[in-house]
């Protein structure tokens, strides 16, 4: 297998589009030689530095600077880690220690929103609130609490929901459960803008706002989980900048680099970097980090890829793409077991349903959405069935608008492909 721009070649020559970009990652495509050529020219220069213990290393600054300057206003600190479940971690301890240094060490609770995907680590196997991911896993871990979701088209304060009044989709659910804790206990929410493996769940416009305003009302912080939001997924650099929220911690990770090499990271508001950095200040330095946090090599590769979307003009182009794929998609939704086509930028959910009218979903062993996912493959796009039988686009920005109206051609055609194959089961 090889990676060609938006496709992959097999073994046996058949070509795929990437639907996925990898895993929400390769948002540059594959095989590029300015992110190649970055990467070798820093293995030749310094292939290794660490960013533990106060030291660092030239492209460590250089991106850290970077990223501050496109980040929302106020978060000018970036503390690197090597992936988006140890970006998390790091947020969350981060959050915890900001309390315990505040004098408050019982403000320790994270609250996390049903069907949030935060990685599979330790706290985050817990404040991903998925089911499957965190079950079979024995003890949870302590003072991460759920939240519902703003999942309008299911929404647990009752169907059809108006997300202008719903108590959900407005926060208030949330407040309440913050009321019901006591603020003195509640360190911070976490939140993906949109919300990625959970079904691309794409929250009202406003829901970051009123969580901002909620968290300021009682002291909570707020993170914001940009794993794959971040660095031009929705056509912003990142997704709060569509409400101009600006969070207390972003996480981010794969697109940062393209994928080409494993990095993530936090961007710390002003008011925590300034506390993290304050060696006089008890217990001391910030005893964490991991050994290939910020590694020099996916640093470089991170400049050329920042750069390359700078240069590219590739916010825009996600903007114009996603207006080819609405429009493109659209007829999808009058397939009969199509419940819902959600969008954001180049993010796709097309939620397979059994029945339209109840939104009933298929019993598990249908494999709905994995069916439709095989014979999208088959066809040439490569695709995945989410939990849920929501089948997921989330393609390179540099997918070609021919490329972008086929990804969604197969899909059409893999739909009512096992629809027919499901039916004839069934009967
Ligand atoms: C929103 C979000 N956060 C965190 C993660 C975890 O990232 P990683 O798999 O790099 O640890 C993911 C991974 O898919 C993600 O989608």
């Amino acid at each position: 297998m090889r990676g060609e721009g938006c496709e992959l070649v097999a073994e046996d020559g058949q070509r795929l589009i990437d639907g996925l970009a990898g895993l929400w990652t390769v948002n540059l495509g594959h095989s590029r030689e300015d992110l190649v050529r970055a990467a070798h020219a820093q293995l030749q220069t310094l292939p290794y530095a660490a960013t533990f213990g106060g030291v660092s290393s030239p492209p460590a600054i250089e991106l850290a600077e970077r990223i501050a300057g496109l980040a929302p206003p106020g978060l000018s600190g970036v503390f690197f880690a090597s992936g988006g479940s140890e970006a998390n971690e790091t947020a969350i301890k981060l959050a915890r220690r900001h309390w315990v240094r505040q004098g408050k060490p019982g403000k320790s609770v994270i609250l996390a929103h049903d069907r949030g995907y935060h990685g599979l680590a330790g706290v985050t196997t817990t404040a991903t609130r998925l089911g499957p991911y965190h079950t079979e896993f024995g003890v949870a871990a302590p003072d991460v609490l759920e939240v519902p979701a703003p999942y309008a088209y299911r929404c647990p304060a009752g169907v059809p929901c108006d997300p202008g009044s719903c108590p959900v989709c407005q926060g208030r659910a949330l407040e309440e459960k913050v009321e019901e804790l006591g603020a003195e206990r509640v360190a911070a929410v976490i939140v993906e803008p949109v919300f990625g493996s959970g079904g691309v769940i794409v929250p009202p416009p406003g829901y970051l706002a009123r969580l901002r305003e909620i968290c300021d009302r009682h002291e909570v912080l707020l993170i914001a989980d940009e794993v794959i939001t971040g660095f031009g997924r929705t056509g912003t650099w990142f997704g709060c900048d569509h409400d101009g929220v600006v969070p207390d911690l972003l996480t981010f990770a794969k697109g940062v680099t393209s994928g080409y090499v494993p990095l993530g990271g936090v961007v710390v508001a002003d008011e925590l970097w300034d506390e993290l950095r304050d060696p006089a200040r008890r217990p001391g330095y910030l005893m964490h980090g991991f050994t290939h946090s910020g590694h020099p090599v996916a640093c470089a590769v991170a400049l050329a890829n920042i750069d390359a979307i700078e240069s590219e003009g590739l916010l825009e182009r996600v903007q114009s793409a996603a207006g080819t794929l609405a429009a493109s998609i659209a007829p999808l939704r009058d397939h009969r077991e199509v419940g819902e086509i959600r969008q954001a930028g180049l993010m796709v959910g097309i939620e397979l349903v059994c029945d339209r009218e109840t939104r009933q979903r298929w019993p598990v062993e249908a494999e709905r959405g994995r069916r439709a996912a095989a014979a999208a493959r088959e066809a040439g796009l490569l695709t995945r069935g989410l939990l849920d039988d929501v089948l997921c686009l989330a393609p390179p920005f540099t997918i070609s608008d021919e490329q972008l109206r086929r990804s969604v051609e197969i899909l059409g055609d893999a739909i009512a492909a096992t629809e027919d194959l499901h039916s004839r089961e069934a009967s």
